[in-house]
């Protein structure tokens, strides 16, 4: 791996904002880094979209990342990876990714009760991946699932703590609670923006799975592998593009706390 490769970004993608619980855990593990992230937000919600379409998007977003010069992508978003993963690395031979996948393992082996719940988009739980993780994973476990509508455009709109927010969340864990739940898996990378209000109600014998850590190790061992991981000492800096308003991400950064990152408008589609 030459110097110049070392030196290049991260590139990560999600719809929206949800993406970047994956970037702040990247960041807190590889501080040196630079990362380009792309929100898609003109066409946020994935998650009631076809597989097809995701698919499509997926690859255009790649196409853009890896114009930027981007040393391995990381699809930041649940919904994307079953959509998209296996066909993106068919698509681009050369890259490595690194994908989301429910973390219904860790749950399964933590679970008391035996019972555990996931929350995530209905194409999350329409793909083959998910399907699979539940087959070889949790067949000793009752695992429970809902697909909270309506949450992801809520944290999109910075309403972390708004009556809807909580509306949604009270209705999908409720039901959850009465069966006995003790490990929630967050199957959308938005999600974990919204942990303190799912602590709220659900209380703290319910054990949540942000699988963002777990994902930033992945990260780094792919970089390992491939030799690609940054040397400098010096902070990695972090590039956000978004196909959606540019100032309304910018205030959005801030309730989601994080800094000023630069943020760069584009059209969709654009490459
Ligand atoms: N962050 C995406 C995920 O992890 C959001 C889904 C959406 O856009 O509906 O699934």
């Amino acid at each position: 791996m030459d110097s110049q490769r070392k030196n290049s970004p991260i590139g990560v993608f999600d719809s929206g904002v949800g993406g970047l619980s994956v970037l702040r855990a990247i960041r807190a593990h590889l501080p040196n880094e630079d990362i380009i992230y792309y929100a898609d937000q003109a066409r946020v919600p994935y998650g009631a979209r076809s597989l097809d379409e995701i698919r499509s998007f997926s690859e255009e977003i790649t196409d853009f990342l890896l114009a930027r010069g981007a040393k391995i992508i990381v699809v930041a978003c649940n919904t994307a990876s079953a959509a998209a993963l296996s066909y993106l690395r068919k698509t681009f031979p050369d890259t490595p990714f690194v994908g989301m996948e429910p973390a219904v393992k860790p749950a399964a082996e933590q679970t008391n009760s035996g019972v555990v719940g996931v929350l995530a988009t209905p194409a999350t739980f329409q793909g083959r991946l998910y399907a699979s993780v539940v087959e070889r994973f949790a067949s000793d476990v009752i695992v429970l699932q809902n697909t909270c509508a309506g949450l992801v455009e809520e944290i999109e709109r910075g309403a972390l703590d708004g009556e809807k927010t909580h509306q949604i969340l009270n209705s999908a864990l409720r039901n959850m609670l009465g069966h006995g739940l003790d490990t929630l898996v967050l199957g959308c990378t938005h999600y974990p923006f919204v942990i303190p209000l799912i602590e709220e109600i659900a209380g703290n014998h319910v054990r949540v799975i942000d699988p963002a850590p777990a994902v930033a190790k992945q990260v780094e061992y792919r970089l390992e592998t491939i030799r690609a991981k940054s040397k400098v000492d010096n902070e990695g800096t972090v590039q956000i593009y978004t196909t959606g308003n540019v100032e309304k991400l910018a205030s959005l950064l801030t309730k989601l706390g994080f800094e000023n990152f630069p943020i760069t408008g584009i059209k969709k589609g654009q490459v």
